[in-house]
């Protein structure tokens, strides 16, 4: 038995001195010193030896499974390294090289600008009063005192998607929506910045779909000298504290009087070029007095009451602002264009 043990060993370890790998090392194992393994095949034989001879061989045995066993583990380890080894060299990461730069996003030109001008009239104490896009005919037209065939409706060709649903035209019906839900409660001070939609022929100066903000203000003793001055107010924080206003007769069917607003030419400053046709001013808006009317259609007392409202076109002030020639760059999505606007 004990010549049995030394042939084991030597055997064990002559196959454990050039294994190549976990799985063969692992076979190893298993073959020498598994359940059925070549140690317990000879243990088997412990039963005929004397009681004496019994805890000598005993012992022997334990020991060559231990020189075994310690090797194994020793093999083991050498493999387990070399393995981390070859995974951190081929996984090293280089820690000076330059990051991957995130591209990151900016707010569009038009955006900036509307929120320029929100905040303008929020420091005035106005509140911001957005409505829906897709509009019914009654606040989009009947509440601004045009009835159905009303010539004005010309002014303005649109979109129908039903006989009474329509994409509204201007942002004016806010100013219906809001009164009508204020229960001709004053006083109102509301800025309606949004996306209106007219049947026009797309070109460098018109779009079918733009943006507009409007400026509405009901109270009592409300004239036609505070719009001026609120006017005067936002052309100079828009344009410089040099620009003028001039106020021209105008006609909307829901405000009377109705004036067309003009500021002095960004461009000449007043004294005439091409941009303005050589008048030396550029109309920005149009506005008026509340149509007694419109007060009273959305529960207003007329005379109690007076108010003035105001619209203007976005992208025709960003344009004048910064010399834009064309609105089309606004919808282009050209990043040339729309990266002159990352700061403000
Ligand atoms: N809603 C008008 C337009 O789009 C502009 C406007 C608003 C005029 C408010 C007067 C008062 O043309």
């Amino acid at each position: 038995m004990q010549e049995k043990l030394v042939e084991l060993k030597e055997a064990a370890l002559a196959s454990l001195s050039d294994v190549k790998d976990l799985a063969e090392l692992n076979d190893l194992r298993v073959k020498y010193l598994g359940k059925r393994g070549a140690l317990t095949e000879i243990m088997k034989g412990m039963g005929k030896l004397s009681p004496e001879e019994r805890p000598v061989m005993g012992q022997q045995a334990n020991e060559v499974r231990a020189v075994i066993e310690s090797l194994l583990k020793e093999k083991t380890e050498a493999f387990e390294q070399a393995i981390l080894q070859e995974k951190l060299e081929s996984q090293r990461i280089d820690v000076t090289l330059p990051g991957r730069v995130v591209a990151r996003g900016a707010k569009h030109p038009l955006t900036l600008i509307v929120e320029q001008i929100e905040d303008l009239f929020i420091g005035l104490g106005f509140e911001i009063a957005e409505g829906p896009e897709v509009e019914t005919d009654y606040y989009n037209f009947e509440a601004l005192n045009l009835p159905k065939d009303h010539p004005a409706r010309d002014m303005q060709d649109s979109f129908y998607i039903t006989e009474d649903i329509l994409m509204r035209t201007h942002t004016s019906p806010n100013q219906a929506r809001v009164m009508e839900a204020k229960q001709g409660e004053a006083p109102v001070k509301i800025l309606c910045p949004g996306r209106v939609y007219r049947r026009d022929d797309d070109d460098a100066t018109h779009s079918h779909v733009f943006t507009q903000i409007e400026g509405l203000v009901i109270d009592e003793n409300i004239r036609m000298s505070d719009l001026k001055g609120i006017l005067l107010f936002f052309a100079q924080e828009m344009f410089g504290s040099d620009v003028e206003i001039r106020l021209r007769p105008s006609f909307f069917p829901f405000t009377e009087p109705s004036a067309e607003v003009d500021v002095t030419c960004a461009v000449c400053h007043g004294t005439g070029c091409r941009v303005c046709k050589d008048t030396g001013w550029l109309e920005i808006l149009g506005s008026g007095m509340v149509h007694p009317k419109v007060l009273e259609m959305s529960g207003y007392d007329s005379e109690k009451y007076t108010g003035f409202a105001f619209g203007m076109g976005v992208e025709r002030i960003a344009m004048l602002k910064y010399g834009i020639e064309d609105i089309r760059h606004f919808y282009n999505n050209d990043l040339r264009f729309l990266k002159q606007f990352n700061r403000r």
